[in-house]
């Protein structure tokens, strides 16, 4: 596919709201196994770690959001019994890294991200090694152990939320469900910083992507499929409108401030826009699902770049497939170039595959001296866990000129999905993307 081509391919698509495709079936939850004894392996056991010394907190800090009674994870992890009797199990899955879900590397080699639910190395080998010893308790009195299960905006200061409670489907298992929220600004300037997702029903609601329109015509448009629906909301696979995406959360996530002193800008008067992936496997109720946002008036406005590569003709059973492109889209022509007295901030990043990308990189080269910056690195993807990953420290782009690449490979072995006979680029989601997403921020610099 030739520059333009691709270029009209990816801005079609972007311009549908691509990111309405980030949702699909849930991987079913595995039933527990029962945790079997460790054998020794060179880890060294004579240390003394408990649970109560150093693994609750581990735990707590790292798993509970999910793996608590009525939260998305099939198991609870709150207790001693619970931890202890999946000890080796817990500590297979760390280890490997399936567990706490993340999609970037964090470990420094390609920055370091504030979101991205990345166990220590260190933590890694004390609940190896608390494992290989047998899972000791330790001490039963956990009074002095501090733990932020639960975390919420320090501050509120508008709430979204559905005008009618919804009831997924019990027949499909993964259902894509689309909002009008109405509670709209009614101040002008103001921006978008923070948000936090309150799911009216914990165990349906799976992820969750909020939006603002591009314009008043996109409204109506989309007040017009709204009406058309007799329940609430209405079906919306795919995209329906241009919309720009602010918000994502999957279940587990905690509230998402940006970065001090940024925001996404907001039109006054105009609606919200809301999409919700329900996974019914859990059983269905009522949902009536909230949202809190935290407002600026100061905020330095956050803009979106992206970068994407097509996607070839896959079968199954083929290996490893990858595709690269060069290319920054959203800002000019397809390389970046800061004028002498500005500055771009790079805040987060959201790489984009659907489900049988295993790979994904996002990289930066600066034209004057070559130098590469690795924006991210996914080792091992997974769609249901996809995330926009804020970096702990901006990635400061000065003066110059940039061109980027977006990198992706699939596994055509271990991720295809049963029963589709060939992959191509595409919407749907048994179709793939290869797509990189990147947050900034543009600053004047003293010359
Ligand atoms: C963001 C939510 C979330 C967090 C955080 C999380 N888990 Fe999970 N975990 C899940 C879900 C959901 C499953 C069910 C399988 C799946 O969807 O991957 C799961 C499955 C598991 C499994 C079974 C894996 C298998 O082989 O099927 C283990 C063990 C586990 N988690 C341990 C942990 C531990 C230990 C932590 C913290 C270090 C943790 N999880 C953090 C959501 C989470």
């Amino acid at each position: 596919m030739g520059r333009g081509l691709l270029f009209s391919f990816i801005n079609k698509i972007f311009s549908r709201s691509i990111l309405v495709l980030l949702f699909s079936a849930f991987a079913a939850c595995k039933s527990p196994m029962l945790a079997v004894g460790g054998s020794g392996d060179g880890l060294g056991t004579n240390s003394q770690i408990t649970y109560s010394a150093q693994i609750k907190t581990i735990i707590d800090n790292n798993c509970v959001s999910c793996h608590a009674s009525g939260e998305i994870a099939p198991f609870a992890l709150d207790t001693y019994e619970e931890v202890s009797s999946r000890a080796k199990w817990i500590a297979d899955t760390v280890k490997s890294r399936q567990m706490p879900p993340s999609n970037v590397d964090n470990s420094g080699d390609c920055n370091k991200f504030v979101n991205s639910r990345w166990l220590s190395e260190e933590d890694i080998l004390s609940i190896e090694k608390w494992a290989l010893a047998g899972a000791p308790e330790g001490s039963k009195d956990y009074s002095k152990i501090s733990t932020g299960i639960r975390r919420s905006l320090d501050r509120v200061d508008h709430v979204l939320e559905m005008s009618e409670p919804y009831t997924p489907s019990e027949t499909v298992t993964d259902e894509n469900r689309c909002f009008l929220l109405d509670q709209s600004i009614s101040a002008p300037g103001l921006s978008l910083s923070g948000f936090e997702v309150v799911p009216g029903d914990i165990r349906t609601v799976h992820h969750i992507i909020l939006s603002v329109f591009n314009s008043d015509a996109d409204v109506i448009a989309t007040r017009a499929l709204d009406a058309a629906d007799p329940r609430s909301g209405f079906s919306c696979f795919g995209g329906i409108a241009s919309t720009t995406t602010v918000g994502l959360w999957a279940a587990g996530g905690g509230p998402v401030v940006f970065p001090e002193g940024t925001g996404f800008p907001l039109t006054q008067g105009r609606p919200f826009f809301m999409q919700v992936h329900y996974n019914s496997q859990n059983g269905v109720s009522p949902d009536l699902t909230k949202i809190k946002l935290q407002l600026s008036d100061t905020a330095t406005p956050i803009g979106i770049l992206f970068m994407g590569a097509p996607i070839p003709f896959m079968l199954p059973n083929t290996g490893i497939i990858e595709t690269s492109n060069t290319g920054i889209y959203g800002l000019g022509p397809t390389t970046l170039t800061i004028p002498v007295g500005f500055s771009v901030n790079i805040i987060a990043v959201f790489p984009h595959m659907h489900k049988i990308g295993s790979r994904a990189s996002m990289k930066f080269v600066r034209l004057e001296d070559q130098k590469n910056m690795c924006l991210a690195d996914v080792k091992k993807w997974n769609f249901n866990w996809q995330d926009s990953y804020f970096y702990e420290e901006p990635i400061v782009l000065t003066p110059g000129s940039y061109t980027g690449t977006m990198s992706c490979s699939f596994d055509t072995d271990n991720n295809w999905i049963p029963g589709v006979g060939s992959v191509v680029g595409g919407e749907g989601s048994s179709d793939e993307m290869c797509l990189g997403f990147i947050y900034y921020t543009i600053h004047q610099t003293p010359l």
